[in-house]
């Protein structure tokens, strides 16, 4: 039994030599220090043995198993400075690299711009309402004082799909209709923003889509001075508190009387340059008061109620306010533009 110890001992220290890593360690510990690993047993088969056997045979037993445990607690040691000490090798930084520059995503300049409008009319009490991209007919035109046939519609080139009646709408304008017959007979201020779709020879002043931002306020004391009086105070809020504006008497079916706004040119002040055409002046919106048909056609009295609206289109104003030349980058995607803003 003693000779069997130590040949139990010799063969656990060779074999933890032959451990190289935490895997090796563990399998080598469950066999000779486990619960049935052999050193064990003979620890357990102790008291079947003789009296005078028992002594030696316990004592050796102990040694060996104190001899192996030290030698496995000594190798673990070391395994683990070894493998420290590689992973601080190999692992090692250079702190003094310069770090990768991470690039950061951005709204886009026609979003930009949405936003300041919005932040504008919500100051002044106007929701935001979002209405449908694909319109009827009779919304876009019919409803909007313009019949099957009306020569006004010919302003709007008109992108139809396959199903009879349904457009792609050409303007915010058909969303008055909705906010009306939805809220009649409540007063109304809101504004609608959104994509419109125009079927027209792309050039560096016309897309064939482009964002609008419609307005409309019903009540039954609204006139057109609190029209004037109003985008007066957008301008300023938009373009800088010095602005000058003018409106100009023009046509719109859905509204009369109808007129448009221009605000002095900030290139050259009223001078007359190239951006403004040597008028002096920058036409930034169209507006007037709700047409009484059209009123009627959202379940307004026209006798009773008033209102007036306006629409502007979003990048038109982006390109006066940030000198932007062409149309054609806002759907572009080229970043070289998109940085700018
Ligand atoms: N819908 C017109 C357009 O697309 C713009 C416009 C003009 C809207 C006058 C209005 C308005 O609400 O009153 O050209």
């Amino acid at each position: 039994m003693l000779e069997r110890l130590t040949e139990l001992e010799n063969k656990a220290l060779a074999e933890l030599e032959q451990a190289a890593g935490q895997a090796d360690l563990k399998a080598w510990k469950v066999k000779y220090l486990g619960r049935s690993a052999e050193l064990a047993t003979i620890t357990a088969g102790l008291r079947d043995l003789s009296k005078q056997e028992r002594p030696a045979v316990g004592r050796r037993a102990n040694e060996v198993k104190n001899a192996i445990e030290k030698a496995y607690e000594a190798h673990f040691e070391s395994l683990r400075a070894e493998t420290l000490d590689r992973s601080l090798r190999e692992e090692r930084l250079d702190v003094t690299l310069p770090g990768r520059s991470v690039s950061h995503g951005r709204v886009h300049p026609a979003n930009q711009t949405l936003r300041q409008i919005y932040a504008i009319w919500a100051e002044m009490g106007f929701q935001v309402y979002l209405s449908r991209e694909v319109e009827s007919d009779e919304y876009n035109f019919a409803l909007l004082n313009m019949p099957e046939h009306h020569p006004a519609r010919d302003m709007w080139d008109t992108f139809h799909t396959t199903e009879p009646g349904v457009l792609l709408r050409t303007h915010t304008s058909p969303g008055q209709i909705h906010v009306m017959r939805e809220r009649a007979p409540e007063p109304i201020r809101v504004i609608l923003p959104g994509m419109c779709y125009r079927y027209e020879q792309i050039t560096a002043r016309s897309e064939i889509q482009f964002n609008q931002v419609e307005g409309l306020a019903v009540g039954r004391h609204i006139t057109f001075a609190d029209l004037k009086g109003t985008l007066n105070a957008f301008a300023r809020r938009m373009f800088g508190q010095e602005v000058r504006t003018r409106f100009r008497a023009a046509h719109f079916p859905f509204t009369e009387p109808s007129a448009e706004m221009d605000i002095e040119c900030f290139i050259c002040s009223g001078e007359g340059c190239q951006v403004c055409k040597r008028t002096g002046w920058l036409e930034i919106l169209g507006c007037g008061m709700v047409h009484p048909i059209v009123l009627h056609n959202g379940g307004y009295d026209p006798h009773v109620f008033s209102g007036f609206a306006f629409g502007m289109g979003t990048e038109r104003i982006a390109m006066l306010k940030y000198g932007i030349e062409d149309i054609r980058y806002f759907w572009g995607n080229d970043l070289r533009f998109l940085e700018q803003f």
